[in-house]
């Protein structure tokens, strides 16, 4: 019997480890196990402080920062958290007002509605059908209490990329003191981010959406910013976060962040353009959704809708054909509720239920693509034959 093919389409969530990513975080787990903070201690524990010291000053270049302006975390979601809630108890003294947008990740969302329970308020920007904030909503959202607006870079169910410089350069208009933090977290190595450029007081980055390991990120904090800590228990990270760092993980980040290549990039956008024209030429009444100028939406997504036909159905159909998508954001996907981006872009129940997400990288391949198709036509037929939404 021949083995089932694997078709792996959910990089957006996360991605397989790059072998020289791997290579390069093996001698931490081996050789070099000292922690950082024995540096005074002995010679292990100075050249583990080295390793750690490197990959900053190396994340740091790929955003145009200073090395003591990025701390590491655990990831995108410890990011999002000390942003948010450091970011606003940090500027307290300026007001009690916070802004975020309706399609930010549940870590932004969830720390930011925390933060109105503990008496701050909240304001929530909407988005238009393609995912894009309403700048006007924004400006008008602005008040002389406002500590912090928070915008993600790039929308991970369906890969709108947002205009930060300008919604920085408006904020600040308004009002100089509040500062703005971006969450690029599914941005990270994909698309260029420099904070100077951009104008963000704080940028939340990690490392495993671009074949680096799980379980590590980082956030560039503008020098001068206030951030509460709130992670006690030693004086790692600037005396912003206490715990061990993650030392291999750090090392494979910066590797990670190092060899993610333009022609990478490209070829990955190929492979997403490939199945898209197959998708449209092949299967009717496909919808895309979010930004439909592919200039401004992530490398590697595509978000479509299939008329009559469950998102839930096909993702369950293709994973028993051996191939991984998702509907909804992958932490989300777990209730049979829809999609909050997709409700918030103003889409109908019937069409938010409908979306599924489909998110390439360098380790698939063009046969892969034309596999997919075949499968999904497939089962878009099928399943339109069965749906009691398509009248006779
Ligand atoms: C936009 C965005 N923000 C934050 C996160 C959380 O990152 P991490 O998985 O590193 O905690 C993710 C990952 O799903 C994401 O896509």
């Amino acid at each position: 019997m021949n083995e089932l093919k694997k078709v792996y389409l959910d990089n957006a969530a996360s991605t397989k480890v790059d072998d020289r990513v791997l290579e390069a975080m093996i001698p931490y787990f081996r050789e070099f196990y000292a922690v950082p903070s024995s540096e005074f201690s002995h010679s292990p524990g100075i050249q583990i402080k080295e390793a750690i010291e490197n990959a900053r000053e190396s994340i740091a270049k790929k955003i145009g920062a200073q090395a003591e302006e990025i701390i590491f975390t655990s990831g995108g979601t410890e990011s999002n958290n000390i942003a948010i809630k450091g970011g606003a108890y940090g500027q307290i003294d300026n007001g009690k007002h916070i802004v975020i947008s309706a399609i930010e990740h549940r870590s932004v969302l969830e720390s930011a509605k925390r933060l109105a329970k503990e008496g701050f308020e909240l304001t929530v920007v909407g988005v238009d059908e393609e995912g894009f904030i309403k700048i006007d909503e924004l400006k008008k959202a602005i008040r002389k209490d406002t500590v912090l607006v928070s915008v993600q870079f790039v929308n991970h169910e369906v890969g709108t990329i947002q205009n930060i410089k300008e919604m920085v350069n408006m904020v600040k208009s308004i009002n100089p003191k509040i500062i703005f933090h971006t969450d690029a977290a599914y941005a990270t190595g994909w698309i260029d981010l420099n904070v100077k450029d951009l104008g963000v007081d704080l940028l939340t980055l990690t490392a495993h959406k671009m074949h680096g390991p799980k379980g590590v990120g980082a956030l560039y904090i503008k020098k001068g910013v206030k951030i509460t800590k709130f992670i006690d228990g030693g004086f790692s990270e600037f005396n912003l976060r206490g715990g061990t760092p993650n030392v291999p993980g750090i090392v494979g980040f910066a590797k990670a962040f190092e060899i993610l290549s333009k022609d990478t990039i490209e070829y990955v956008k190929g492979l997403r353009d490939k199945f898209y024209e197959k998708a449209l030429n092949e299967i009717e009444e496909v919808r895309l959704n979010g930004a439909r100028d592919f200039e401004k939406r992530h490398p590697n997504n595509l978000n479509l809708s299939f008329k009559y036909v469950e998102g839930e159905s096909v993702v369950l159909y293709l994973d028993m054909k051996g191939i991984s998508v998702i509907t909804g954001s992958a932490c989300f996907s777990r209730t049979l509720e829809p999609s909050y981006i997709l409700m918030a872009m103003g889409y109908s129940h019937e069409d938010a239920h409908g979306s599924v997400r489909f998110t390439f990288s360098k380790f698939n391949t063009p046969e892969e693509i034309d596999y997919t198709i075949n499968v999904l036509k497939n089962v878009i037929d099928t399943l339109r034959r069965l749906s009691p939404l398509k009248g006779e």
